[in-house]
């Protein structure tokens, strides 16, 4: 077990618990307007929008999120995670599905980082075969410089040009580390 306090092993934080704080606050304020507004709500009998939580790294970010959209809306939770391997690079495993029907509903995932694309492409093309009423995607981190796979992607807390590691804020290394208020780059030696 490391010894050293969680905070001691960054080497730099590059966006602050208060830089994040205020750009969700400003992505909730965008789509509250956006879906309660009717701007952006296509479901047939106005029902509100389902909010999908992507297990695990998205846990912070939408339960901060949820917070600034005081409007109707629903959360459910999926669960995925990409094989990992040499074999089959861009294979996206289903842990978990959704507990209820998207049929008809408007959907917006919600990712902590899309990096490759694989797994956003994934839960798109997934849940666009169940025929929901509209799908959108917020990202905190669009890490567009490591891009496989074009995504359009409709709400974005930050773009990152540089390819760094990152944790924090519900990223991990090694599942460590989504508990830091921040997200940060980790001193070499503990990657
Ligand atoms: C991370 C992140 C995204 C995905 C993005 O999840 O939460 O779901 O990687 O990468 P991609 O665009 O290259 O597919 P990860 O598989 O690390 O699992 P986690 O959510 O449990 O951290």
């Amino acid at each position: 077990m490391n010894k050293q306090p969680i905070e001691e092993r960054i080497e730099r934080v590059l966006f602050s618990a208060e830089e994040i704080e205020q750009r969700v606050a400003a992505l909730g304020a965008r789509i509250s307007r956006d879906y309660a507004g009717g701007d952006y709500s296509r479901d047939p009998q106005g029902r509100p929008p389902v909010l999908v939580c992507v297990l695990r790294g998205a846990m912070v970010f939408s339960a901060d999120l949820v917070r600034h959209v005081p409007t109707d809306l629903e959360y459910d939770f999926i669960c995925v995670s990409s094989y990992g391997n040499g074999t089959s690079p861009g294979a996206v495993r289903l842990v978990k599905d959704l507990d209820r029907p998207i049929y008809q509903r408007d959907v917006l995932i919600v990712e902590d980082i899309i990096d490759t694309g694989h797994t956003i492409d994934y839960l798109r093309r997934g849940f666009a075969a169940r025929d929901p009423a509209s799908i959108r995607i917020c990202t905190l981190i669009d890490k567009r410089v490591r891009r496989e796979i074009p995504v359009e992607i409709d709400y974005t807390g930050f773009v990152m040009d540089k390819d760094e590691f990152i944790v924090g804020y519900g990223m991990d290394y090694a599942e460590l580390y989504r508990n830091l208020p921040f997200i940060g780059v980790l001193k070499p030696e503990y990657l």
